[in-house]
């Protein structure tokens, strides 16, 4: 894989370079609520720009249908980037049309652009090889080299991440570049014990990744609304809370085989439970107790591991010498849930083991919860990706910029 450092000593004076970034940030009313996608492909941007590039930023934001959407718009990611950088960066109101190529024909050497929405053309993420291909081209247009620097999108095979770095010269940029080096030192030569707490909602996402892990990791925690399925395939009524009943059987048979391997997996064994899911919007005080895993009333769902668990993940995170995370332990959006998320997070940062934090969520939640980004080894820009990258998968993103 060649990266930009070679890019940069070759010269790209004057060239315009295309960054494939994701800055898919979470919004709240048009407000960015985390930036830190923004400001972890910041280092590519500017040496770009600093060596005399034309610099023309590109990414997807949320899910829009393949049109134009106003909702999904990437105007105040680009407005952030902006304000980061200290330079006015231009806005194109389209991705490959008159104003992109209006906005990438303005530049001067060392300037910005960014373009909008990706996945506001249908060719972005098309199944179809052809009609992908043809956006990669229009894409292709705009540019005269390629830096893949979009971690969270290159378990993606859409034309930004795939198909295009085929038609121009590609590079990794400095953030693909780092992300790849921390995921290799999960998967090569591990130093142990090796500790993953998984959260998050669904159980369905993450049965690839510990499928992989029960061969790799000393111990599994496991936290969020996906272990209501493990509680269920263990024999415990779990309320109304989440509850994927078609993975029992494989959740059933992942305990079996750790037993077998002697990884210890971890289920809470009290958890906080209440009638009514938490409004996130006002945060308004709920009404909630805390009870043992296998009481949880039929008519309460749990949100959030509880104080009993919270002190057994951290003790067996305080001894580990390297943790994975991806994932909340509950609704941490709402203090009255937020605790087990925290504690994660706090052992995290107190041990002195080699320390990811997975992306999506759980790198949301470290940083709106308050805790100091360098107390954490990596914080990954990648949720989908970082996962996909453990479970051994090719991703298409960092294929494509192998040759
Ligand atoms: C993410 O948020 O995980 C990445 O930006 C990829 O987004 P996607 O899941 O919508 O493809």
């Amino acid at each position: 894989m060649k990266t930009i450092d070679e890019l940069l000593a070759d010269g790209v004076s004057g060239k315009r370079v295309f960054v494939r970034a994701d800055l898919n940030v979470p919004l709240a009313d048009g407000t960015i609520t985390d930036d830190g996608r923004i400001r972890a492909v910041l280092p590519t941007v500017k040496a770009l720009a600093d060596a005399g590039a034309k610099v023309v930023v590109a990414s997807h934001l949320g899910r829009p249908k393949g049109a134009p959407d106003p909702a999904f718009s990437l105007l105040p990611a680009a407005e952030r980037l902006g304000e980061l950088l200290g330079a006015p960066v231009a806005f194109a109101q389209d991705t490959v049309g008159p104003a992109a190529h209006d906005a990438v024909d303005g530049l001067q050497p060392g300037q910005v652009a960014v373009i909008e929405n990706l996945r506001f053309n249908a060719g972005e993420t098309s199944k179809d090889d052809t009609e992908r291909g043809e956006f990669a081209d229009r894409l292709a247009a705009l540019a005269d080299v390629y830096v893949g620097d979009g971690f969270g999108a290159v378990h993606r095979g859409h034309a930004s991440v795939y198909d295009l770095p085929a038609r121009l010269p590609h590079y990794a940029g400095y953030l693909i570049a780092t992300e790849v080096g921390v995921l290799k030192k999960l998967t090569e030569d591990v130093k142990r014990p090796y500790v993953v707490a998984l959260g998050g909602a669904k159980v369905s996402d993450k049965l690839a990744v510990i499928d992989q892990l029960l061969g790799k990791a000393d111990r599994l925690l496991i936290g969020g609304g996906m272990a209501y399925t493990f509680l269920k395939a263990k024999g415990y009524e779990v309320g109304i809370s989440l509850l994927q009943e078609d993975q029992v059987p494989a959740v059933t048979e992942y305990m079996e085989r750790a037993e077998k391997q002697g990884v210890e997996l971890l289920l809470p064994v009290d958890v906080v439970v209440s009638r009514t899911f938490p409004d996130l919007k006002t945060k308004a005080p709920t009404e909630n107790t805390v009870v043992d895993a296998d009481k949880i009333p039929a008519d309460q769902e749990g949100l959030d591991i509880g104080p009993r668990t919270r002190e057994l993940y951290a003790s067996k995170l305080a001894d580990a010498e390297t943790v994975f995370w991806n994932g909340p332990m509950g609704v941490f959006e709402h203090p009255d849930y937020a605790e087990g998320t925290k504690a994660v997070a706090q052992a995290l940062v107190e041990t002195n083991g080699f320390t990811v934090v997975g992306g999506g969520d759980s790198a949301a939640a470290v940083r709106t919860l308050g805790f100091d980004e360098n107390a954490f080894g990596h914080i990954s820009t990648g949720g989908g990706a970082s996962l996909e990258y453990l479970e051994g998968k090719t991703l298409p993103g960092l294929a494509a910029l192998e040759d």
